[in-house]
């Protein structure tokens, strides 16, 4: 099978996690850029990575990278490429969008009316026609300039990763699920583990979570762009990769997943949620304020994304409500706490000095992820998420 070298883009601070899970699916990683993790692949990594990757946003086949500081030589970098390859002579072919950072091109609209007319020169020359239709399946390009380098790229995904399908409804200040994703698999909860969101809005972190637990691949209840493909992507490789994963799903698996919220209608939506994403029956909801936070049990996770202040509430009242959180930290014995916020005095209010912080950007938003972890459980382990020591 013909290999191709796929892109992925990310959040900005997760690289290392999405590494670690293209890593893991058995692929080389061929390179780590800011928000951005490459490798190589055939027609069935293409597939398993739009599947199976949690924190990924995209999956993009690279047609070509060259460097390009004037109009001209972006026209002639993008039609020496073989587009022709990719886009049947039918296809409706375009560039969706394009970024510029640090490069002398920079106008957005005028690169994609470049890239446009160099992609139908060269589909001109290489199919012998003069007009395209375009009227079959959609081929969208996306082109980035860091530099003067041109990453010149063919979008197999179409909805972004992030939006596997089951939030049909959300909260005031959702995290994305690629996001939430990335969190957990940096923290050490392990689905036997609790785990507690006591600002859960429209449950993202408990939800990915159950169905890492559960073993349903992020992506497969959805479609991508490329499905339509008859030509790069064989099209049984879907339904057998498809079933392959279905049979590795465990949805009666034993979960100990908390989810809290103060605002009833947002706990309703979290509900909601849970089902459309089939793991209702794995999270229990409550509304429930944080000031009223307590768990029996021992060696749990704290993961949560509480308001930020520039979004959702005054600066006094988000610090006071940090203060809540770390006095019923305090009152659970031996739990780990991990914290994903842009407050900068989050610490200063919970009264403690995190172990490890690390620099994540929500969309535009710089934040930072406090991780607080308490101690190791013991060995020996009752089966209902609890030890016994
Ligand atoms: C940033 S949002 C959480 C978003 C969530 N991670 C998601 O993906 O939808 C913060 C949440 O904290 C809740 N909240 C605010 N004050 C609270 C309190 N005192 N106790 C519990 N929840 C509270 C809000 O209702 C809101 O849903």
């Amino acid at each position: 099978m013909e290999t191709f070298e796929i892109s992925v883009p990310c959040h900005f601070g997760i690289e290392a996690v999405l590494k670690k899970e293209i890593y893991d699916l058995g692929y080389e990683i061929t390179r780590v850029d800011d928000g951005r993790v490459s490798f190589v692949g055939d027609a069935e990594a293409v597939v398993r990575a739009n599947m199976c990757l949690g924190t990924g946003e995209r999956v993009l086949i690279v047609v070509g990278r060259f460097f390009a500081s004037t109009f001209t030589e972006l026209f002639d970098g993008v039609a020496a490429l073989p587009i022709e390859n990719y886009v049947r002579p039918d296809g409706r072919f375009w560039v969706t969008k394009a970024t510029s950072v640090k490069s002398k091109l920079f106008a957005v609209p005028t690169i994609q009316s470049v890239v446009k007319k160099a992609m139908v020169e060269r589909m001109k020359k290489a199919y012998q026609k003069e007009v395209f239709k375009e009227e079959g399946c959609d081929y969208p390009f996306r082109i980035f300039l860091y530099k003067d380098e041109v990453l010149f790229t063919l979008d197999t995904t179409g909805v972004p990763l992030h939006k596997r399908g089951y939030r049909t409804w959300t909260s005031k200040a959702p995290l994305s699920e690629t996001l939430a994703s990335a969190l957990i698999d940096l923290t050490p909860w392990h689905p036997d583990r609790i785990m507690l969101d006591p600002f859960c809005g429209s449950g993202t972190f408990l939800i990915e979570a159950a169905r890492m637990a559960a073993g349903m691949a992020p992506g497969m209840d959805r479609h991508f762009t490329c499905e339509a493909w008859d030509h790069l992507i064989p099209k049984n490789l879907w339904q057998e990769i498809k079933e392959e994963l279905l049979s590795q799903v465990n949805a009666d698996v034993e979960t100990h997943l908390y989810g809290y919220d103060i605002d009833p209608g947002v706990i309703d939506i979290a509900r909601k949620n849970a089902k459309n994403a089939g793991v209702d029956h794995l999270i229990h909801f409550q509304v429930r304020d944080v000031a009223d936070l307590s768990h029996s049990k021992k060696y749990g996770f704290i993961l949560t994304n509480p308001p930020y202040g520039e979004r959702l509430l005054e600066t006094d009242e988000v610090y006071e409500l940090y203060r809540t959180l770390g006095e019923a930290y305090n009152r659970l014995d031996s739990w780990s706490m991990y914290v994903i916020t842009s407050f900068e005095q989050a610490c200063e209010a919970i009264g403690r000095k995190p172990a490890k912080n690390r620099k994540i950007y929500n969309g535009m938003i710089k934040t930072y992820f406090y991780q607080f972890p308490g101690p190791k459980p013991p060995k020996r382990r009752q089966g209902d998420g609890s030890f016994s020591e």
